[in-house]
């Protein structure tokens, strides 16, 4: 049962590059090689497509500033990996253009953090800014350890700002689950 699938198979094959005669490549036989396929060059590694952080956006100014300062800060360890600095000043105009409209939008009174003092923000978000144009600034420069070190500020920012302004997370509806004991052994 299993050959005569084979032959069957074998002769479907065959029939396709000779129609005209099938009797040429008897089933037991292998078909004999129609053309040299070329050689199969493996395609050279390419890096992920960079991230278009232009593309996120939230439901107000600061979440869409917010997602893509987070898309750029990934973007940002990758240029750093692959030694593509100047890509990292690329993604924080992205951030800077959100930014813009987050200042808008707090000079208009139509976003106010949900917490804490909006003189207060402002002023916190402006120091991190600072520290974003120190990082675009090392990465125009090439400059490895100044990307780095400005990169590790950067993200030392992130929580005091959140601790102050950030709406707190919603309490879960249900009790969470007993943490099971953590195994620092392995
Ligand atoms: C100057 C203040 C400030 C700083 C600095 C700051 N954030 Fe935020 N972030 C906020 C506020 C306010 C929200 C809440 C926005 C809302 O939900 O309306 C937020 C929300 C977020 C969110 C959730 C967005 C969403 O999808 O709802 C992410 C992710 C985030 N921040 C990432 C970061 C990262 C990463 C850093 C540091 C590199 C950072 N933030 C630094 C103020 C800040």
């Amino acid at each position: 049962m299993r050959y005569a699938w084979i032959a069957i198979a074998l002769a479907t094959a065959c029939g396709r590059t000779e129609p005209a005669k099938p009797a040429a490549c008897p089933p037991a036989t292998p078909c004999p090689p129609v053309a040299t396929p070329a050689p199969i060059v493996p395609p050279a590694p390419t890096p992920p497509a960079a991230a278009d952080c232009a593309a996120p956006t939230g439901a107000n100014p600061v979440q869409t500033e917010m997602r893509r300062l987070e898309c750029a800060l990934q973007q940002a360890v990758a240029a750093i990996g692959r030694d593509e600095l100047p890509a990292i000043a690329h993604q924080l105009h992205v951030v800077h253009a959100a930014k813009e409209a987050t200042a808008q939008a707090i000079a208009a009174g139509t976003w106010a953090p949900a917490t804490g003092d909006v003189k207060a923000f402002v002023a916190l978000d402006q120091a991190f800014h600072r520290e974003l144009e120190a990082l675009v600034e090392a990465s125009m420069a090439r400059d490895h350890a100044a990307a780095a070190a400005a990169l590790g500020r950067t993200l030392g920012g992130c929580q005091g700002c959140h601790a102050a302004f950030r709406p707190a997370a919603p309490a879960p509806t249900a009790p969470a689950p007993a943490a099971a004991p953590h195994d620092h052994a392995h």
